[in-house]
């Protein structure tokens, strides 16, 4: 029982801030911020002073709004004190309606933050940025997503014009708090590394908000505390339109000099420290590794010496795995304001991508036994209503207030462990629920918890509209003869629900539990299959010796598996003839290795030898080709062709197009003759798959890989890698859907079709022809995506479609348009698509 309880503990002991949850409403719109904290540079009237500046609310008349006319040189603001240092990671603003007698908005606006409210700092974006896009009519709200986020406990919204005009405004925050507690970080300024061969990565703390002198930062937060964590390759990062190494703090250990790297951290208050998480890159094929050793100094006050005794720490070197990982440092519940760590290097080059600290900020009596200690004030965090006010008793020594505290302490755990046995029971039930009712996931589950209270659009402000919408549309499905605008004979005459029930697989059915199989692709689905007719026999390709398979470099990972770059030792002479490989004039042969992992379920196992069913029946060029299987022993594996030149998503955002300035530049570009090829080479291996009624499901930029002489292959690796995570929607952590890409019936019927495919194809060109600089849809939420298709199903002219790319030619984004109609017999067919792209490549 307390070993359960020490795990519980500790896994909440540990939880750092995720900005993908760090999303609360902060108190505008409820009345938790007072109107004492809420104040302005000016008012127009009593009536329309900053209190009234509240999101969705009416009071006064309507909304704050700054005196007179705002010019384009004014600086008015509305300022919030939030009381405690917070994570904020979200805005919402508004205009003023006051029930349709208002009509002042703000345009445009920018921030200003402080953590001690002496000194501002203005907020960019990661390109460098201040001004965001704010409102164009007076009652729809407009969130914005902070990137980076701000750490700050006050907060000035300023709105900016570009014309003398009146503005008026009413907003909301969303966050968390900060319990880090940390106000400043110092270091060495990150390096730039560069090798032949590789891009050049430019490790810098390109979101630092302190200062910068010689070679070293002091007094600011930045990427170290943005709750980005950096990916297994600090080449990938999680941002667009960023330079390698984005994500990652790096240091050289030559350029240094002592061998380690110092830096030092400042606390808002003195707080008891029970660990310091550091997330650090490993790659050691690059020289990188986790930190050998540190040692941290404590001091309790700001003007005090370091005290002498030191926590040290040495870690546990690790040249076998190179994933990226966490690195906890005990910092033995030393009380400090701040702290001095020294990382010693294990390797050339050391990469952080982020640094949090557990800590209380109260003295708990010796009383109390360690793991409580810290136990305590995560409580607090957990339960924010029942906020236990230890601070006061604590600094009391009377025996009282401890055994109070001790009580306090035990109920809370106990209350705690009940709650958790209880969600872990309710959770089993949910589980065996949900793969019994998976339609019923999707209407229930597409409404995040709290993300939904905000990321709607304010039309649709009723939380409930998302789940209802679903059944909305079954109803007017129903009465217009459900698919009776579509010519599959499986969905005619029926309700959605039957469709649902029909025999067509899709995810809502069979991919709910199963998609993430294997690496998480499942993408081929061929109706007819089933797993027990799957023997080796069905498997038309040849068992590689698997000892001739030398690991290079780990490549992608997923749930189930991982992908290796690995040398395959005689190959060549292995496949024999007329083999489809790369030419390598005698150097080795370099496969991807697509691998089970040993520990993965049943159904991934029966997943992954189905996709090898599959793909060893597939024979274009313009598909991935798999050249040999090793399934005769554990761990599962597939050997496909490995395509040097990765994903067309990557090639294609690291590329300009051409033009004189990217030729006496030496920018790396393509011609839009280029883009065209590729357009034409996917349409040709989509036919292909289309002729033998293979249905693809996730066909987009990410999924087709480039070889070196720019051939493009058509494959399904997207899945098993984290970097493209933000174009997949999840449902509850257990689907993950592509929804930018999928067609309305899809998403809203489950139903997948090459027409489909036609729908996501043209996606994809859109992709090609933005040069994948943009995310589709990349100005609305997931939610918002969703609510679209549901206006593609209705087509009552109120769907958002994806705007025309600037490079693109006019006929060519009509044809995208006609991938997008909403009938699938208006959509062309992957032969009309290959017919009507060619002419255009050939110009
Ligand atoms: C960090 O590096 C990038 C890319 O080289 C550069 O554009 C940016 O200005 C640098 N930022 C800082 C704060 O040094
Ligand atoms: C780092 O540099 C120091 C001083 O130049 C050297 O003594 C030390 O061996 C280096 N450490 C590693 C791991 O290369
Ligand atoms: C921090 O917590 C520990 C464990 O409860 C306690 O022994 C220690 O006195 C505390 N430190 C300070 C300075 O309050």
């Amino acid at each position: 029982m307390l070993f359960f309880l020490l795990l519980v503990l500790q896994g909440n002991a540990h939880a750092q801030i995720d900005p993908a949850h760090c999303r609360y409403p902060l108190g505008m719109e409820d009345g938790r911020i007072k109107d004492d904290d809420i104040t302005a540079s000016s008012q127009w009237y009593e009536t329309t002073g900053p209190q009234y500046a509240r999101l969705n609310r009416e009071e006064g008349d309507g909304a704050w709004c700054p005196a007179g006319l705002l010019q384009p040189s004014d600086v008015q603001f509305l300022q919030l004190d939030l009381r405690q240092l917070t994570f904020i990671t979200v805005v919402g603003t508004q205009g003023r309606h006051a029930h349709g007698t208002g009509n002042e908005f703000a345009r445009m606006y920018r921030l200003d933050y402080s953590r001690d409210g002496e000194t501002w700092k203005s907020w960019k974006n990661r390109l460098g940025n201040k001004i965001m896009e704010a409102n164009d009519n007076a009652y729809a709200s407009v969130i914005k997503d902070l990137h980076p986020p701000i750490i700050a406990r006050y907060l000035r919204l300023i709105p900016v014009t570009k014309l003398p005009t009146t503005v008026c405004m009413r907003m909301e925050l969303y966050g968390c708090p900060w319990h880090d507690g940390l106000t400043g970080y110092s270091s060495p300024e990150g390096q730039v590394m560069a090798a032949p061969g590789y891009p050049i990565s430019n490790l810098n703390d390109s979101t630092y908000d302190g200062y910068h002198e010689r070679r070293k930062l002091f007094g600011g937060l930045g990427q170290l505390t943005d709750g980005v964590i950096g990916q297994d390759d600090f080449l990938l990062t999680r941002q667009y339109h960023v330079w390698p190494g984005y994500d990652y703090v790096g240091w050289r250990n030559e350029s240094l000099g002592p061998g380690y790297v110092e830096m030092e951290f400042v606390f808002d208050r003195p707080r008891n420290f029970t660990s310091m998480k550091v997330h650090c890159n490993n790659m050691f094929s690059r020289g990188v590794k986790i930190f050998s050793e540190v040692s941290c100094a404590f001091k309790p006050r700001l003007v005090a010496d370091w005290e002498p005794q030191q926590a040290v720490f040495r870690t546990v070197l690790d040249d076998r795995n190179p994933s990226a990982r966490y690195v906890t440092v005990p910092l033995g519940r030393r009380a400090a304001k701040a702290l001095r760590c020294r990382f010693w290097f294990a390797d050339a080059w050391m990469m952080f991508s982020e640094i949090s600290f557990q800590s209380a900020d109260t003295v708990i009596p010796t009383l109390v036994p360690p793991l409580m200690t810290t136990s305590c004030p995560k409580l607090e965090t957990a339960i924010p209503t029942q906020r236990m006010e230890t601070t006061a008793a604590s600094k009391d020594p009377a025996e009282d207030g401890s055994t109070s505290i001790l009580i306090g302490c035990l109920v809370t755990i106990i209350l705690l462990l009940v709650l958790i046995i209880f969600l872990i029971l309710w959770c089993q039930y949910v589980c065996k629920v949900l793969e019994k009712a998976p339609r019923r996931i999707l209407e229930e589950e597409m409404d995040p918890p709290y993300e939904r209270v905000f990321l709607l659009d304010p039309q649709y402000q009723d939380p409930s509209v998302l789940r209802h919408k679903l059944p909305e549309l079954s109803q007017s499905a129903e009465s217009s003869g459900c698919g009776g605008g579509y010519a599959e004979p499986d969905v005619t005459q029926c309700t959605p629900h039957q469709c649902f029930q029909s025999s067509v697989p899709h995810y809502a059915e069979t991919d709910i539990v199963n998609l993430q199989g294997v690496t998480g692709s499942n993408m081929y689905a061929v109706p007819a299959l089933t797993v027990d007719s799957l023997t080796r026999k069905d498997i038309s390709v040849a068992e590689f010796p698997r000892h001739r398979l030398i690991f290079r470099e780990k490549l992608g990972e997923g749930q189930f598996g991982e992908v290796h770059l690995c040398e395959a030792e005689g190959l060549a002479e292995f496949l024999g003839e007329g083999a489809p490989l790369p030419e390598r004039d005698g150097k080795p042969v370099l496969v991807a290795v697509k691998q089970l992992r040993a520990d993965a379920t049943n159904n991934a196992r029966n997943d992954f030898l189905k996709e090898i069913k599959i793909m060893s029946r597939l024979n274009d060029p313009n598909i991935i080709q798999l050249l040999c299987v090793c399934v005769s022993s554990d761990p599962l594996c597939m050997v496909t062709e490995y395509m040097e030149n990765g994903d067309l998503n990557m090639f294609l955002s690291q590329r300009e197009i051409e033009s004189t300035l990217t030729h006496a530049n030496n920018i790396p570009s393509v011609s839009l003759s280029d883009l065209l090829h590729m357009s034409v080479q996917i349409s040709s291996g989509m036919r292909y798959l289309a002729s033998l009624n293979f249905v693809h499901r996730d066909l987009a930029t990410r999924n087709c890989l480039l070889d070196r002489r720019l051939t493009i292959k058509i494959a399904d690796f997207g899945m098993s890698r984290n970097l493209y995570s933000s174009d997949y929607y999840r449902i509850q952590g257990r689907a993950v859907l592509p929804i930018r890409w999928m067609a309305w019936e899809s998403i809203l019927l489950g139903k997948f079709t090459t027409a489909s495919d036609v729908w996501a194809f043209g996606v994809t060109l859109w992709e090609i022809f933005t040069l994948c600089k943009e995310q589709p849809y990349s100005l609305l939420s997931d939610e918002q995506v969703i609510e679209n298709t549901g206006e593609f199903f209705r087509n009552q002219g109120r769907q958002i479609f994806l705007s025309a790319p600037p490079l693109c030619p006019p006929s060519l984004f009509e044809l995208m348009m006609r991938c997008w109609s909403r009938d699938i017999r208006d959509r062309p067919t992957f032969d009309r698509l290959h017919q009507a792209l060619r002419p255009h490549a050939s110009q």
